[in-house]
């Protein structure tokens, strides 16, 4: 296999990276790591320090195999890597803690809002925020692309569907940072890993920062319970069937969510883009050849590559053998979607980016399994507009120094991405 992963797309070229550190992925994802485990141990058992241990799942077929089956691995034990007490997961789980079918009537309140067509309305709005940023941009010449680009249009775009002020962003993106990098001192001053968060283990992500979203969540609360329209935020609170809404303490759990979940993974997915493209020039050349339809399965192909969640995962309901390993009922088991986007098996030339890919398999977003991402067709659609203005408007990107990861094993992403932008 040639060295196809190393730098500038990562440096990591060690096959036997600790997975379970926070660490893992500081040089871009371990892509030598998984290349082994795929070959030699597709179901493998990993050792964790301070932890109980889990099984790495790193195959295509076998994630796409278990993620739709929620009977048999639940993700009503908790999401991440993360062992929970019963007291922790109580206070601190979202519908994404749940299984069908609690899950399914959740889901279904929210995915109106967040379908393929609602989302497209708030194109015009993507697409002014788009160019205003890749127009100053363009006009300061050398700037930091995640900074003045990925990092700003995804809480102002999910703002506006949920409801908050455009002048609430800015805020709101440094507490969504706090939460879900909460092992990177960049952006929080309680890594997970590195200092005492015992004070915080009832809130989301052992987080302070949750309690200040918990107030803003209040704020909302008691807006809508004054009768005022808040965005789709209304619709999570409607009642089913019987009467049964979610409680207060579930509505702030799942705001925490949408600011963490809606922030990160779009931002680092527009910054591997504008890596890549400031790194391979004739990517930037094709997409301005291209009509709509062909910058929509670019911009999947750049969401396989950013693989921006490396992972979630799930807990064994019954004792079960899976590739000759032996499971026991209550294992930690984690799919590492990261893996399964460069399976040979599943992408011919995996690390190689074709924006034509077709068919993609791609399973950034979790597809197949219940739990798909609520958010992806507004992701989707944000990689695609700024696809289509950086072709627009940008003559050229180039990387004029090094760029850094974010350190977290659960979060892949470009942190700091220093580049020249030229307009046309
Ligand atoms: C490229 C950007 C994104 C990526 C790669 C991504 C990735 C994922 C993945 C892999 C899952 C499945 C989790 C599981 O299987 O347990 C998920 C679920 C979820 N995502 Fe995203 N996400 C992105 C953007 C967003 C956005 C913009 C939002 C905001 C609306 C969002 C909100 C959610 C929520 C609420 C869930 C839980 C869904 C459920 O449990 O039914 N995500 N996401």
């Amino acid at each position: 296999m040639a060295q196809d992963w190393t730098y500038p797309f990562s440096r990591s070229t060690d096959p036997h990276v600790d997975l379970a550190s926070q660490d893992a992925f500081n040089d871009g994802a371990p892509y030598a790591t998984f290349e082994r485990m795929r070959r030699e141990d597709p179901v493998a058992w990993c050792p964790e320090s301070g932890g109980r241990g889990f099984w790495s799942i790193t195959r295509h077929a076998d994630i796409a195999d278990l993620n739709r089956n929620p009977q048999l691995l639940s993700s009503a034990r908790g999401i991440r890597m993360e062992d929970q007490s019963e007291e922790e997961y109580e206070a601190r789980k979202t519908f994404q803690e749940t299984d069908p079918p609690r899950h399914t009537h959740f889901r279904m309140l929210v995915n109106k809002a967040f379908s393929r067509q609602e989302v497209a309305k708030f194109e015009p709005q993507i697409r002014a925020i788009t160019r205003s940023l890749v127009d100053a941009a363009v006009e300061q010449g050398e700037v930091d692309a995640v900074e003045a680009i990925a990092r700003q249009l995804p809480m102002r775009m999910l703002g506006q569907i949920i409801g908050v002020p455009d002048a609430d962003s800015d805020w709101l993106v440094e507490k969504g940072d706090a939460l879900i990098s909460n092992s990177d001192p960049d952006y929080t001053d309680f890594v997970i890993d590195q200092v005492d968060t015992e004070a915080y283990r009832l809130l989301p992500f052992r987080s302070p920062a949750a309690v200040e979203l918990f107030d803003y969540a209040n704020d909302l609360i008691a807006r809508m319970d004054r009768g005022e329209d808040v965005g789709v935020l209304n619709l999570v609170r409607q009642p089913d069937k019987n009467g049964v809404r979610i409680s207060d303490d579930e509505f702030r759990n799942f705001f925490c969510l949408l600011v963490a979940a809606g922030n990160d993974t779009t931002r680092y997915s527009i910054a591997a883009s504008i890596h890549a493209l400031a790194n391979l020039p004739h990517l930037l050349e094709a997409v301005r050849a291209m009509d709509e339809d062909a910058v929509r399965t670019a911009a999947d192909e750049m969401i396989r590559w950013a693989s921006p969640t490396t992972h979630f995962r799930r807990t064994a309901t019954e004792d079960l053998t899976y590739h000759g390993k032996r499971i026991a009922a209550g294992d930690k088991v984690i799919l590492w979607f990261a893996s399964a986007n460069r399976d040979a098996e599943a992408f011919g030339n995996p690390y190689e980016i074709d924006l034509a890919r077709s068919p993609n398999r791609f399973v950034s977003f979790g597809q197949g399994g219940p739990h798909v991402c609520l958010g992806m067709w507004l992701a989707k659609l944000e990689v695609r507009i700024v696809l289509e203005e950086l072709a627009r408007h940008v003559g050229s990107i180039a990387q004029v120094a090094d760029h850094s990861y974010l350190r977290s094993n659960f979060i892949l992403g470009i942190k700091r991405l220093p580049v020249r932008m030229t307009g046309r």
